[in-house]
């Protein structure tokens, strides 16, 4: 199979090298010259340091490359059986590289965005042929991260859709479906891991040290929120959040946080510029800024509230996500799981803990505030009352 990536950045690269070792040939374009050249060179280090860990030999790093060409014209794309698009979050730049591609190559041709923010539907439509289009949205580092989320618009033909479903499972990633609706379902389930953490710090119930080891230590999370809002870049974070926010009309659920907008704004970005809600010195966490608050007996019940109140909101997003058939249950779980490395999928987490918890959680938070923030997820409340599980 012939698979084309436009954009040869971080995404794109990635996604390139994740195809051609799953064997197809591969042609890279990119507008840039110099970025096509960077990924050539990043590739070749990539490989050599899978050699020197001794994943693969000298023999498949040459297999690897020789599937990999870089093409300096979009009609170099025109026998592709699949392109995926990874280039600059625009709408207007993505709908007219779409075109000019759909120019080039036979009806039956899969052309795929790897958008995390615009819809499905809004890139399709400016097509003459939509029902070729669709979402192939991968995670950072893409040869790394299992998860694929695939996303058909209301134009894809079932066709495309079960064509990708395939072609992802032979690319030997985990691939779940997902409804075209913003943040598809890791980038909308996840928004309380962040959004309840910096509220709770706004609120000043604990520090920021305090509330990242209440997430690591007692919930198994590998980073805390904050840890991992520098380590995303608060640029890129707080932009999510923002855009989320705006495509659900404004719902309060996913309010971003003036905390994190001031960094943003000071050009605090976090590890990439040295300083966030940590500073980093030789690239690595410098907590002296924040003494930690002293441990012992009311800590530990301090550092349990925290751990729930992120936990609960997190279950009530996914399980709304369920309510709403965003996705399966199943891959609603798989998508934090292997998307975002969390310990256990959100509703398994929610069967361990009982609907009556998750109920009863919401309802005091709800209660405390009386902010629509907090509303239970009718799910919830119906599968409490039915004594159901996930
Ligand atoms: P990037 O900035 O690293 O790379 C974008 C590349 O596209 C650059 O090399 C640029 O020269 C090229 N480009 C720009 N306009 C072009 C055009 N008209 N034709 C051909 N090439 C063009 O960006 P990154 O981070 O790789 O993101 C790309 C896409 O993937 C975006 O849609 C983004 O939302 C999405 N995405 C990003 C993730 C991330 O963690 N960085 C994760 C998942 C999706």
């Amino acid at each position: 199979m012939t698979v084309g990536i436009i954009g040869s950045g971080t995404m794109g690269s990635g996604i390139a090298q994740v195809a051609a070792t799953a064997g197809c040939s591969v042609k890279v374009y990119d507008t840039s010259q110099e970025a096509l050249t960077t990924s050539e060179d990043k590739l070749n280090e990539v490989l050599l340091r899978l050699i020197e860990k001794e994943r693969i030999d000298d023999a498949e790093k040459n297999r690897i490359q020789g599937n990999i060409s870089y093409v300096a014209s979009i009609q170099d794309l025109a026998d592709a059986d699949l392109t995926i698009e990874a280039i600059i979050e625009n709408l207007e730049v993505k709908q007219k590289v779409f075109r000019e591609l759909e120019a080039c190559q036979t009806k039956d041709a899969i052309i795929a965005s790897n958008t995390s923010s615009l819809s499905i539907a809004s890139i399709a439509s400016a097509l003459e042929n939509p029902e070729r289009v669709i979402g192939i949205h991968f995670f950072n580092p893409a040869p790394l991260m299992p998860l694929v989320e695939i996303i058909p618009a209301v134009q894809t033909s079932t066709t495309v859709k079960e064509k990708v479903v395939k072609i992802i499972s032979d690319w030997k990633k985990v691939g779940v479906l997902a409804k075209d609706t913003p943040g598809f379902i890791v980038n909308r389930v996840a928004r309380p891991f962040y959004g309840e953490a910096l509220r709770i710090y706004e609120e000043g119930k604990a520090d920021i040290p305090t509330i990242d080891n209440a997430l690591k230590e007692l919930g198994g999370f590998r980073m805390g929120p904050f840890e991992l809002m520098d380590f995303i870049g608060h640029d890129v974070n707080y932009t999510v959040t923002e855009t989320v926010f705006k495509e659900f009309y404004y719902d309060p659920r996913y309010k971003p946080s003036f905390t994190q907008k001031r960094l943003k704004e000071a050009g605090y970005l976090g590890r990439k510029t040295g300083n966030g809600f940590y500073d980093y010195k030789d690239g690595k966490i410098d907590k002296s800024r924040h003494p930690e608050l002293d441990s012992g007996s009311h800590q530990d019940n301090l550092s349990q509230q925290i751990l729930d109140r992120i936990l609960v909101m997190l279950i009530n997003e996914a399980a709304d996500a369920l309510f709403l058939n965003i996705a399966t249950a199943k891959d609603i779980d798989l998508a934090m799981t292997k998307g975002v490395n969390y310990p256990k999928g959100l509703l398994t987490w929610a069967n361990e803990k009982g609907m009556d918890w998750c109920v009863k959680k919401m309802d005091s938070l709800y209660n405390e505030y009386h902010e629509d923030r907090y509303r239970c997820s009718p799910l919830l409340r119906k599968m409490d009352k039915e004594g159901d599980r996930f």
